[in-house]
């Protein structure tokens, strides 16, 4: 009975202050793990500790990873009252005691929903049970909601994802809210105010540049997905994001693909969730997934996703302007043959009119290149750069602006 009264002195709340969306949570990308890559509905409590454990021994946590993210699946029955209950067998000991335990960690816990009458899985949806719902997030210690878009027939997709976010502001617990419907209704036009990042696209796959038919829907190889993000970027910011779907870092494609597919991801400012077992990941997985250099690229607090500056058949080459006017650069090959690389700085005028920054090197203004994965220093932007990347392979590198070189303002490093 005190939780119906909650309930409802939580929903009358709601109508008369005005709700809105947390504002200072995700002020870079979320960093976390979540299930569904890599165990679908196969989840219980067992795993989502055993992963938090991992995300701490394997140096996750500290290259600043935060969330332990629960996909489909979890859920029991609703009971009399209609509030939903995890699946006793799965998860005995409930919510809150694993909530609990992945705090004492200094991690965050996630779950998921669905704003339709099911999930994706077929579970119960939080369709009509809003308030409710985010009443025993809250009550439980989540964090984190991923809310999914399957089974929302005659639903209009803007007033659904604001009909969860006034409910997660009345339940009282900053509470990241993750928009999954996939970029069906173009939900970075409208999202900003909902959420605090949403999906692109439809679903990523393990591979490098498939499509995988699954009859009457297909998920997607990282390229895929990549050219999916184009035209975008002016939307996402700090609390914001595009989100081009969870990692795939570690689930099949070969270690040249990972490391492509995370330095993407870094570049694209995208939330970076890891989607696999971190309990028996190898070195290679763990080193790609802990580079802290290209952490800090997704992570710079200008927040600013980067965009693709020129194609030259397989490869292409991206820029991301960060914090003190240093720069990151990518140069992807896209290709099956490994590509030399030659790029002469003074004759090349890197303009972002998106936020009026621009690195024309030929005006006198250096950096030095830093190769952010073999860890060497490249020299500086004085001389070309020349590079022969690996067939599905990335070259990434941070210029960092040399004080006093050239230009007016000086670099702060
Ligand atoms: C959808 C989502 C996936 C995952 C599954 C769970 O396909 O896009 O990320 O959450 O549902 O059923």
């Amino acid at each position: 009975m005190k939780r119906v009264l909650i309930v409802a002195a939580l929903a009358l709340a709601a109508t008369t202050v005005q709700a809105q969306k947390f504002d200072d949570l995700a002020t870079t990308p979320p960093m976390g793990w979540n299930s569904w890559n890599k165990f679908g509905c196969n989840v219980d409590e067992k795993l989502i500790r055993e992963t938090a454990d991992a995300m701490v021994s394997s140096g996750m946590k500290d290259a600043g990873y935060e969330y332990v993210n629960i996909d489909d699946c979890w859920h029991g029955e609703r009971d009399a009252r209609g509030f939903i209950q995890p699946d006793p067998e799965r998860f005995p000991s409930g919510m809150k005691a694993l909530a609990d335990y992945i705090h004492s960690l200094g991690l965050k816990l996630g779950i998921y929903s669905d704003a339709g009458w099911k999930t994706c899985g077929g579970r119960p949806g939080s369709r009509g049970r809003e308030y409710q719902d985010a009443a025993s997030y809250a009550e439980w210690g989540i964090d984190y909601l991923k809310y999914d878009w399957c089974n929302t027939e005659g639903l209009a997709a803007r007033g659904a994802y604001l009909t969860m976010r006034d409910a997660l502001w009345a339940a009282g617990r900053p509470i990241v809210f993750s928009i999954c419907e996939w970029g069906d209704s173009e939900p970075w036009e409208w999202g900003a105010d909902i959420g605090h990042l949403w999906r692109t696209t439809g679903d990523i796959y393990p591979c490098w540049d498939c499509e995988y038919d699954h009859g009457s829907w297909s998920s997607w190889g990282v390229l895929r997905i990549l050219d999916m993000q184009d035209g975008l970027r002016q939307h996402a910011g700090p609390g914001h994001w595009n989100d081009p779907d969870m990692m795939e870092v570690g689930n099949g494609m070969s270690v040249s693909e990972d490391r492509a597919h995370f330095s993407l991801w870094a570049m694209l400012a995208a939330p970076l969730i890891a989607g696999n077992d971190l309990r028996s990941m190898s070195e290679a997985t763990r080193e790609i997934l802990t580079n802290k250099d290209v952490v800090a690229i997704d992570q710079d607090p200008l927040g600013i996703q980067g965009f693709k500056y020129k194609t030259d058949g397989d490869i292409e080459i991206w820029f991301k302007p960060l914090v003190h006017e240093n720069w990151a650069m990518l140069v992807l090959n896209r290709g099956n043959e490994e590509k030399r690389v030659e790029f002469d700085w003074k004759t090349e005028s890197v303009v972002d009119e998106l936020s009026d920054r621009d690195a024309c090197f030929d005006q006198g203004r250096v950096f030095r290149i830093l190769d952010l994965w073999a860890k060497t220093d490249l020299g500086t932007t004085r001389q070309p750069l020349v590079a022969a990347v690996p067939s599905h392979d990335v070259l990434m590198v941070r210029l960092e602006r040399l004080a006093g070189e050239g230009g007016e303002s000086e670099a702060a490093h």
